[in-house]
């Protein structure tokens, strides 16, 4: 607890990302990985094995733009420096360790932005949510999203929770699908290869396979069909204080077109 306090102190970040709890939920993600290494690792694996059939389809090796890049564990990083001649990786906040990695490759750079472009004004009590422009006018020759898409509405409907009671569920439910829908939309309008790696279903289950809860985290928007599908154990048996004899598995899917 007092090292993600004083990580969180240290760590270079924008007010936003610091203000938003992007920061504290990078930090915990870190803390998460480091205890469920083994439960994650599989996942880490497949998600690079993806991303290296999308750079494979590239008609040419100019940008690849990876979007939810974060904790960068799940690029080939190597062979994505190697391949292309600029890697951008983007996410709202990067830690030490990641910028660590980042800086051993000269055509890497890191880019702290918020992918909808709606975060400030939908704090700003706005209701509309954007129509992402930024780097479709780039040479991006391949574009991933990387399990970022079923993130994108936390930020903004807990904001929203928070501000006003008001709220009506239809309203916050409108917000998160507005938001999937734009980041799905912005993808597809990248010229080059699109790679979508994301959650499709998420269930908790007990030790005897019983199923306690089940959701759909991309809010009922049809996703792209997938090329790739995994299981992810995000919260193994014993890793949650609160039910530590169920265990949380996320359904990924990939898709490349
Ligand atoms: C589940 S994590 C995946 C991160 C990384 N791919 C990994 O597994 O280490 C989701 C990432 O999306 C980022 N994110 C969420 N909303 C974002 C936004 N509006 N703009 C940019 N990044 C965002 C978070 O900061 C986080 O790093």
């Amino acid at each position: 607890m007092i090292a993600e306090a004083w990580q969180w102190l240290t760590t270079p970040a924008t007010s936003q990302a610091r203000r938003l709890g992007f920061l504290k939920e990078s930090i915990a993600m870190q803390a998460r990985f480091q205890r469920c290494r083994s439960a994650w690792q599989p996942h880490y694996q497949r998600c690079q094995q993806v991303i290296r059939e999308a750079m494979a389809q590239a008609g040419q090796q100019r940008v690849l733009l990876i979007m939810g890049a974060g904790l960068l564990e799940d690029i080939p990083l190597a062979e994505a420096s190697e391949r292309f001649e600029q890697v951008w990786l983007v996410d709202m906040v990067f830690l030490r360790k990641a910028r660590r990695r980042a800086a051993a490759f000269a055509n890497v750079r890191l880019i702290e932005a918020d992918i909808t472009e709606s975060l400030t004004p939908l704090a700003n009590g706005q209701d509309d949510v954007a129509r992402p422009r930024r780097w479709l006018d780039q040479p991006v020759d391949c574009v991933v999203s990387l399990n970022l898409l079923t993130q994108l509405p936390m930020v903004p409907v807990r904001s929203r929770l928070k501000r006003s009671s008001k709220n009506h569920d239809a309203q916050l439910e409108t917000l998160g699908k507005e938001l999937i829908e734009a980041h799905l939309a912005y993808l597809s309008r990248f010229s080059g290869v699109r790679c979508l790696i994301c959650d499709r279903w998420v269930e908790e289950r007990r030790a005897d396979a019983r199923l306690v809860d089940e959701l759909d985290p991309a809010w009922d928007v049809a996703l792209p069909s997938t090329v790739r599908e995994w299981g992810w154990t995000v919260i193994p048996f014993g890793e949650s204080a609160e039910a530590p004899h169920n265990e949380r598995i996320h359904r990924v899917g990939a898709s490349i077109w």
